[in-house]
């Protein structure tokens, strides 16, 4: 197969006077007063049903930049006929066609689209300008190029036939339909679950989150420029409930392609469980999901390198990854030095508008996310058995700002180092350094989930002994880095237990969830 072999998107630095930051801030300040509408778009409509939110800034959050429509189930039940309708003619399309049309996507992002998509997360979702770049432009592209590649992996990927005997391998799109929902957190994700499913020969009912619409829009606007046909991804917005009992109601639902929060992920899972008689085929179910992910250190680690990784692990993007780091095992021996760089790190922090290139730190989602942070704080400051070392502020009068706050608990079970918080709030046990195997077996036990965790040593012995010890604790394991910022094409992403069915984004094993394949034996 000739097809472009993938390469990352460079990231754009956005120094003071260079281009892009130029061009950004404009996109930025074109956006903040557009005022945009943002239909549902079903087949070749778009829909305005009159019953309309807003979308606002989570940095200025009296600030309305936008509104959107909510979907009735009148308005679900379109949509899966749309998708269902235009199901044959994209089935049926060469693999290429569909490959090309996703290439021009990427390359429309990369290029005359890029401000535009990275403003807009910034707006809607308070990135700050670096954070949206990595996101919203280079790891959206990149899940776009490398699909491609993937395809021609699995497409190519055939059996061995004799000279009298034809063996090959159709990978056909799943028969029915596939229903895509999508989280705020990562513009990249937002794209890349409909998308992966519709590059395989899916039709989809894609449901972006109510605080990503902003920039669903810009994805929206992208796919309908390169081509990708009306009614192979329909866009829905709404009550998660009524469009999720909708669908899962239809024979023809075929797959979920979902991230987001783990007690959601498992009412899905019982609902497909409970309607599996309704289905002409079993569903796949691919799903990302919380976590509570870790940082440990050894007494032999250097302290700069866990410092950083703490507070870039656990504070870019106000923490609200799944796989940002928020709870860290640090050895006594190293915890004074860690302590003070870890304190000077995260003083250095500025927090404000993500119009401010300076602003490290801005908003966090919205109130309920706000609410929910500022209660584990206040609980931080009352327990005995915890201390707030920095942090621990918070407003929400004009933006819903939490600083990054670092909890110390003398408990290894304290509630914030079970609980996921999804903010910029890390916690930290001090282990005396002789129990480095206990604290590995704790590091396994704290928590259900199974995404991200990091190791710092400068010791081999001690690497391969967490790396065991962990092995079913982190689906992306790293060795002295933070435990974020996965690279498609390099790191494929995705964790077990109660973090998902590890799925890996940015991988063929993810596509291949979204082809049913048909083996065919011809003879002579
Ligand atoms: N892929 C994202 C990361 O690794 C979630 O941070």
């Amino acid at each position: 197969f000739h097809v472009p072999k993938a390469v990352n998107e460079p990231v754009k630095s956005y120094k003071p006077g260079s281009p892009e930051k130029d061009s950004v801030l404009a996109a930025y300040k074109a956006m903040w007063d557009s005022k945009i509408e943002v239909p549902l778009y079903i087949g070749s409509d778009e829909i305005k049903t009159g019953n309309t939110k807003n979308i606002t800034a989570p940095h200025d959050h009296k600030h309305v930049v936008g509104t959107y429509h909510l979907a009735e189930k009148k308005h679900i039940d379109q949509a899966i006929e749309n998708a269902l309708a235009s199901k044959d003619a994209w089935a049926n399309l060469p693999w290429e066609q569909r490959a090309a049309i996703f290439l021009k996507a990427a390359e429309l992002i990369a290029g005359p689209y890029r401000a535009r998509i990275n403003a807009a997360t910034m707006i809607g979702q308070s990135k700050n300008i670096f954070q949206a770049e990595i996101d919203a432009a280079c790891e959206l592209i990149d899940f776009l190029r490398f699909n491609v590649e993937f395809m021609t992996q699995i497409y190519g990927d055939q059996p061995k036939s004799t000279s009298d005997m034809w063996n090959r391998v159709e990978y056909r799109p799943l028969e029915g339909f596939v229903y895509a929902i999508t989280p705020f957190n990562f513009t990249a994700i937002a794209a890349n679950l409909p998308a992966s499913a519709a590059m395989m020969g899916n039709v989809v009912v894609w449901k972006p989150s109510d605080s990503q619409v902003f920039s669903a829009k810009v994805i929206i606007d992208v796919f309908k420029e390169a081509g990708v046909p009306d009614g192979v991804i329909n866009v829905v917005f709404g009550d998660a409930a009524m469009i999720s009992n909708t669908i899962f109601e239809h024979a023809d639902f075929a797959g979920i392609h979902f991230t987001g929060s783990t007690h959601v992920f498992q009412d899905i899972w019982k609902t497909i469980g409970n309607n599996i008689l309704k289905y002409k085929t079993y569903p796949r179910i691919v799903g990302e999901t919380g976590g509570k992910d870790f940082i440990v250190a050894h007494p032999s680690a250097n302290v700069k390198q866990v410092a950083t990784g703490i507070a870039r692990g656990a504070f870019e993007f106000q923490g609200q990854k799944c796989s940002a780091a928020s709870r860290a095992y640090i050895p006594q021996s190293l915890w004074p030095a860690v302590k003070e760089q870890l304190i000077t790190d995260v003083k250095s922090m500025k927090m404000g508008s993500p119009e401010d290139f300076g602003n490290f730190i801005t908003a966090v989602i919205h109130e309920g996310s706000f609410d929910k942070l500022a209660s584990y704080i206040d609980q931080a400051k009352n327990d005995a058995d915890a201390e707030i070392i920095v942090g621990g502020n918070y407003d929400k009068s004009v933006g819903y700002f939490i600083e990054p706050t670092v909890i110390v608990t003398t408990n290894p079970k304290y509630k914030t180092m079970e609980t996921e918080l999804f903010g910029p709030v890390m916690t930290i046990f001090v282990y005396e350094d002789a129990k480095w195997a206990e604290t590995l077996k704790l590091v396994d036990e704290t928590s259900p989930y199974a995404l991200t965790g990091a190791v710092f040593s400068q010791d081999r012995y001690a690497i391969a002994e967490a790396t065991e010890a962990l092995k079913n604790a982190a689906g992306n394991f790293y060795i002295n880095d933070k435990p974020t910022g996965a690279v498609v094409g390099m790191q494929p992403f995705g964790g077990a237990r109660a973090s998902g069915t590890n799925d890996k984004a940015g991988s063929a094993m993810n596509l291949l969830r979204w082809a049913s394949a048909r083996t065919i034996k011809e003879t002579f």
